[in-house]
């Protein structure tokens, strides 16, 4: 059976309500824990040239907050949800498999 999951971070690698970008070959990838679950998505700004794993997350409206101009995206779909953000970034299925989180590319 094909694996399609890659392993992306250990789970005690990103802390509760922290977010933190990792590298897949050319992928720049932005892990959330909220403390519940996993979730990971494209960690560059659909809006400029920054990344959401530098912005600030907020596990409460489960968004991430761009550091450059604010625009929020939801960490569990990648929608768009505050100005001026108004394209989706891209979001990935998670498997947390042992202690590993992995994604579906
Ligand atoms: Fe992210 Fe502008 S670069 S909101």
């Amino acid at each position: 059976e094909l694996n399609i999951w890659t392993d992306l971070c250990g789970i005690d690698e990103v802390g509760e309500g922290e977010a933190k970008a990792f590298l897949i070959g050319p992928k720049r990838l932005c892990a959330v824990n909220d403390g519940q679950n996993f979730f990971v998505v494209d960690d560059l700004c659909t809006h400029g040239v920054a990344y959401l794993s530098e912005g600030y997350c907020d596990t409460e409206e489960c968004v991430l907050e761009c550091p450059l101009h604010g625009g929020l995206f939801d960490y569990r779909d990648g929608s768009a949800q505050g100005d001026p953000a108004e394209k989706p970034v891209r979001s990935y299925a998670v498997l947390v498999e042992g202690n590993r989180v992995k994604v579906k590319l």
